[in-house]
């Protein structure tokens, strides 16, 4: 068996440094962007989905039906293939498309999840990604739903999409809906990986870290 002495001398050095340190903070707190430890980049994203419900040409399709002894449709799950655009207008200019599961899971109202890529094809964030999860109750306005996660330049993103339906000029075969994503990508540590002692020695890669609660100590 393992010595706990390891662990607890750990522990003990742990706690010794937060009292050294009593401003040492959470990642959920840190914000100081002159703080090489903590640099952080927020993004703001605003664009808009159509939901196609038509014969032809559907961009949503049903692939669970509830059996008759549920309440408000619970169950119901659909699979979503979106284009996203720049403008309410599904001739505006597209940029990507949204893409995922959603579906009924609400006894007692109309809430869904999602679990939704937003996949970015024109712009400057082309080939890159977003994941959402959430939970939509879609007769609300302001709906949050979590970002968590992306790849490109979303590497390591977290953050928070606001969905409201575009009422206005929605029918039931077009549905739009409005989304501001606010992301956060934390800046990693970037190292040069050399084959000699040197930094002029060959360049063979990056060594890239993302800084957290651990390496502030
Ligand atoms: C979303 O972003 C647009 C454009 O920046 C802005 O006009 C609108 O007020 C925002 N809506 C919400 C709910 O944040």
């Amino acid at each position: 068996m393992a010595s706990p002495l390891p662990s607890l001398a750990l522990l003990f050095l742990l706690f010794s440094l937060s009292h050294q340190y009593p401003h040492i903070k959470l990642p959920s707190q840190t914000n100081n962007n002159n703080n090489p430890c903590s640099q952080q980049k927020l993004t703001n994203l605003h664009f808009f989905y159509h939901d196609i419900r038509n014969k032809d040409h559907p961009t949503i399709v049903q692939i669970v039906s509830p059996p008759n002894n549920v309440p408000n449709g619970f169950g119901s799950t659909f699979v979503m293939d979106d284009v996203m655009t720049v403008d309410p207008e599904l001739e505006s200019k597209q940029i990507g498309r949204a893409q995922g599961l959603f579906g009924l899971t609400s006894l007692h109202g109309l809430d869904m999840f999602m679990l939704t890529n937003f996949a970015f094809t024109n712009g400057d964030y082309a080939g890159s990604t977003l994941s959402m999860v959430g939970r939509n109750p879609i007769a609300e306005q302001n709906r949050e739903m979590s970002i968590v996660g992306g790849t490109g330049v979303f590497r390591f993103a977290t953050g928070y999409a606001i969905a409201n339906s575009v009422n206005s000029i929605s029918t039931p075969e077009h549905f739009v809906v409005e989304y501001n994503i606010t992301t956060q990508e934390r800046l990693g540590l970037q190292s040069m990986m050399t084959d000699g002692l040197e930094l002029g020695s060959k360049w063979i890669g990056r060594a890239q870290v993302l800084l957290g609660l651990n390496t502030l100590f």
